[in-house]
C-alpha cells in the first residue's frame, strides 16, 4: 500500500465530476487499498478518489473511534437511493480543506447502492456519523465541497483564505529559500 498526495482547495480538480468504474479489478483494488492508507494516515474518516486526483467514482470510509479496531469500508459507484425527512447536524471538516470546520446539515439517513471491494452490488441504510460521511463523499464524486452548503459568505471567506495561501506556497518554491514545512494538525473528524 502506498500514501497518495491529497489535493486541497482550491485545486480544480476537486470541481470535477467523476466517471463511473467499470471493473473492480486487482488495479482498481490496489487503488482502494491505497486510498484507505491514505485516510487512515491523514487522519480522515472518509475519502474520494478525486481527492487523491483520481476522478473515479470510488469512496473509502472507516468511522471507528480511536480505540476501536479499524472497521474499513469501500464504496465503489455509489448512489442514493433515499434520504431521511429527518436532518442531523454535524460539524464536519475535509481532508481537502485542511483546518477548517463548519456545522452542515444533511439528511439523517441515506439508502445507498454501490459495489463493494469484490465488485458485488450491496445496499446499506446508513445513520449517524456514517450518513453525514457517505453523503460528503457522494457529493466529492459530484464535483461538491462541503462549503456549498454554507452561506455565500462563508464559502467566499474560506476559498480566498485558501486561495492566498497557495499562492503564497507557490512564491515560496519559486524562490526556494526559506520554505518551510507547514505542520497540519490532525483532526480524526476530516473526511
Ligand atoms: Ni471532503
Amino acid at each position: 500500500m502506498a500514501i497518495l498526495p491529497i489535493i486541497e482547495l482550491p485545486d480544480p480538480r476537486l470541481r470535477r465530476v467523476s466517471t463511473p468504474v467499470e471493473r473492480v479489478d486487482d488495479e482498481f483494488r490496489k487503488l482502494l487499498d491505497d486510498m484507505l492508507e491514505t485516510m487512515h494516515a491523514a487522519p480522515g474518516v472518509g475519502l474520494a478518489a478525486i481527492q487523491v486526483a483520481i476522478a473515479k467514482r470510488a469512496i473509502v470510509a472507516d468511522i471507528a473511534g480511536e480505540e476501536e479496531q479499524p472497521r474499513p469500508m469501500f464504496f465503489v459507484n455509489p448512489e442514493i437511493l433515499w434520504v431521511s425527512e429527518e436532518l442531523r447536524l454535524h460539524r464536519e471538516g475535509c481532508l481537502s480543506i485542511p483546518e477548517y470546520f463548519e456545522e452542515v446539515e444533511r439528511p439523517a439517513r441515506a439508502r445507498v447502492r454501490y459495489l463493494d471491494r469484490d465488485g458485488a452490488l450491496q445496499e446499506i441504510e446508513a445513520d449517524g456519523l456514517l450518513a453525514t460521511v457517505l453523503q460528503h463523499e457522494i457529493d466529492h464524486l459530484e464535483g461538491v465541497l462541503f462549503i456549498d452548503h454554507l452561506s455565500r459568505l462563508k464559502r467566499e471567506r474560506v476559498i480566498k483564505k485558501f486561495t492566498k495561501a497557495a499562492r503564497r506556497e507557490g512564491e515560496d518554491h519559486r524562490d526556494s529559500r526559506d520554505h518551510k514545512e507547514t505542520k497540519r494538525v490532525p483532526d480524526k473528524a476530516v473526511v
